[in-house]
């Protein structure tokens, strides 16, 4: 079909309004752009000869997000390998209507694998802006790498989304994948710097009905970054706790009070909203219609899972503050699941079942075990988070974080003894807004300073991509939290010293890459969340060679050598990467190499950085 025949779906003879959004940074614009296309297109869950496009259809002026209003539309459809359409592979036209808030899927398959595809839709003489995508590589091909984005915790009022605008200025990934708490669900005000800068969530309360979920899902999609990235680039998407409310669990969470109904019932509206207006396919059947966990593979050198960690979870156990500071042994008994039982299976039996060298794993919440279990010797450092300990009469062992895999211990065991059977898995973490590089040990207790042990899988934390910082969290939630969040790094190379980088203060994000070689994974901060044109910075890099377990510092990677053939004008800057240890640093950040050299200079170590590098605003 030619450009003029696409544009003629609809109204007959209108106008043919191109509703390129126009949107600009003044936060008052954050509205959709004029027309029917005014919430931009994405395109998700790519496959070898498939992938999910998505766009919202607007027909009148009230036909607003969550209104339940406006007529059935009639939507064209169309996926080319150019980006004039002159060469369109396939087409087709679907009727979207109230029932799904007007949002457009379409799951086209029938297309080439490995191959950059171009897409558009048009309705009631308008045509969409143009997005962009990519299959996947045939199951069984021989892939040289693949190389992709990693974000999450992107919260509206917690900044600009300037994270996102740089990952879809690249132009060497294969697709994206979002951690999760892709949208908050708090009221005006509640979290983050949004009054201060014009971010304002929509609904102005807190999202609890499908109606709210919907117009939050809108608000999002109008904002010009995240759209950005959408046209540029696939996106694989996981939930955490914010896609429904704060740190929720399979019957409740935290942020669900008496007055806001039945939990369950709550998520299912938050899931239909977010099936309707995510590019995510829907692979549960009818019996679970909105399942979030799935497979996929890249090429024979990756296979990719895809975790829910919030449906079907036992509830968090309560420690000194919230799920924070948890001593009560409960944590391990063998009844609790952070899966459920249907997903931990599917999960055992597609590790045991993969042959690719690379199992990534998309974990929203951490799985390196962060337990404080003793502080007797462990010196000035060890003070800090002893006098806080004590203060809050709390004494070890302690999990610090009881909503992460640590609060789930007897699965966390389990599928640590997994990992190391079956090798080179990797899991790509968000959840925590902050950056960590570790080593998962065998044993915690045979782990030392320096000497390293045994390990069984890596794992990268990405920092939010707006969201409110880990350290900026600490220094809040207990007595003497400031101290503890300017020591964090220091402290946490004493007491668990596989891990090898925290930052605790940063919003950015990631790119991992994977060869026959390595996993290897670049972070890269944005200079200020509320600045709308923050730039990107170089954070650390980490590399783990095939088959160890180990990661080691590492440059920044260079450009892909097909992206590179493609595009020779692609800046490169492997080799112009500043080592680790010459990074600008805060307080609050510390490479954690030498962990044991960290553990005993302590505060003093802390202290002489802190002397030299500019502190951070919080
Ligand atoms: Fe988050």
């Amino acid at each position: 079909m030619d450009r003029r025949s696409f544009l003629r779906l609809g109204v007959g003879g209108a106008a043919l309004l191109a509703a390129q959004p126009v949107l600009g940074r003044d936060p008052a614009l954050a509205r959709p752009a004029p027309g029917p296309f005014g919430h931009g297109v994405a395109s998700g869950d790519p496959r070898p000869d498939a992938v999910v496009l998505w766009t919202r259809v607007t027909p009148t002026d009230e036909a607003t997000p969550g209104s339940g209003l406006g007529a059935a539309t009639g939507v064209r459809w169309e996926v080319a390998t150019d980006d004039a359409f002159t060469a369109v592979l396939r087409s087709g036209t679907v009727t979207t209507d109230p029932a799904s808030d007007h949002t457009v899927k379409v799951d086209v398959d029938g297309l080439p694998s490995a191959t950059d595809l171009w897409y558009r839709f048009a309705a009631l003489g308008a045509t969409s802006p143009v997005g962009r995508t990519r299959t996947m590589p045939a199951s069984d091909a021989d892939v040289e790498s693949l190389r992709i984005g990693v974000v999450s915790c992107s919260n509206y009022e917690g900044g600009f989304f300037s994270a996102y605008r740089h990952v879809a200025a690249r132009d060497d990934l294969d697709f994206v994948v979002h951690l999760g708490d892709y949208v908050y669900e708090y009221g005006q005000g509640a979290y983050g710097p949004g009054p201060g800068i014009g971010r304002l969530h929509d609904p102005a309360t807190e999202m609890v009905t499908l109606s709210d979920y919907r117009r939050r899902h809108a608000l999002y999609k109008t904002d010009p970054d995240l759209g950005a990235l959408h046209r540029r680039y696939a996106l694989i998407t996981t939930i955490d706790d914010h896609e429904v409310t704060d740190n929720s669990w399979a019957a409740g969470a935290n942020n669900h009070g008496a007055g806001e109904g039945d939990y369950v019932a709550r998520r299912a509206a938050a899931m239909q909203a977010y099936f309707e207006w995510m590019p995510i396919r829907a692979t549960g059947g009818a019996a679970e219609p909105t399942r979030i966990y799935r497979e996929s593979s890249y090429g024979s050198l990756v296979d990719l899972f895809v975790l829910d960690q919030r449906t079907y979870r036992s509830e968090q156990v309560a420690g000194a503050q919230g799920d924070m500071l948890v001593t009560d042994p409960a944590v391990a008994a063998p009844e609790r699941t952070l899966l459920g039982a249907e997903q931990r299976a599917w999960f055992e039996a597609g590790l045991d079942a993969s042959v690719a060298p690379w199992k990534v794993v998309l974990n929203p919440v951490m799985f390196t075990p962060f337990v404080v279990a003793d502080l007797p010797d462990l010196g000035g450092v060890a003070n800090v988070l002893g006098g806080v300990l004590a203060g809050l009469g709390v004494s070890p062992p302690v999990v610090l974080n009881g909503d992460q895999w640590d609060g789930y211990r007897a699965e966390q065991l389990a599928f640590r003894d997994r990992f190391g059977q079956v090798g080179g898995v990797v899991l790509l973490t968000g959840d925590i807004h902050s950056t960590w590089a570790s080593e998962v040990p065998a044993d915690p207790g045979t782990y030392l300073p320096l000497v390293g042990g045994d390990t069984v899988a890596v794992e990268f934390v990405v920092p939010g991509i707006t969201s409110d910082s880990l350290g900026s969290s600490l220094a809040g939630l207990f007595p003497g939290g400031e101290l503890l969040a300017d020591n964090f790094p220091a402290i946490i190379s004493t007491v668990a010293p596989w891990f090898k980088y925290v930052d605790v203060e940063r919003q950015g994000f990631g790119v991992f890459e994977v060869t026959a070689d390595h996993a290897h994974h670049d972070w890269f901060y944005v200079s200020d969340r509320t600045d709308p044109n923050a730039t990107a910075v170089d954070g650390p890099s980490f590399r783990s060679v095939a088959g160890s377990n180990k990661i080691v510092a590492a440059a920044k990677l260079g450009p892909r050598p097909a992206v590179a053939a493609a595009a020779p004008a692609a800046p490169a800057s492997p080799a112009a990467t500043p080592p680790i240890a010459t990074l600008p640093a805060t307080g609050r950040t510390l490479p954690l190499g030498a962990a044991a050299a960290a553990a005993t200079a302590g505060l003093a170590l802390v202290a002489a950085r802190r002397a030299t590098a500019p502190e951070e605003t919080e």
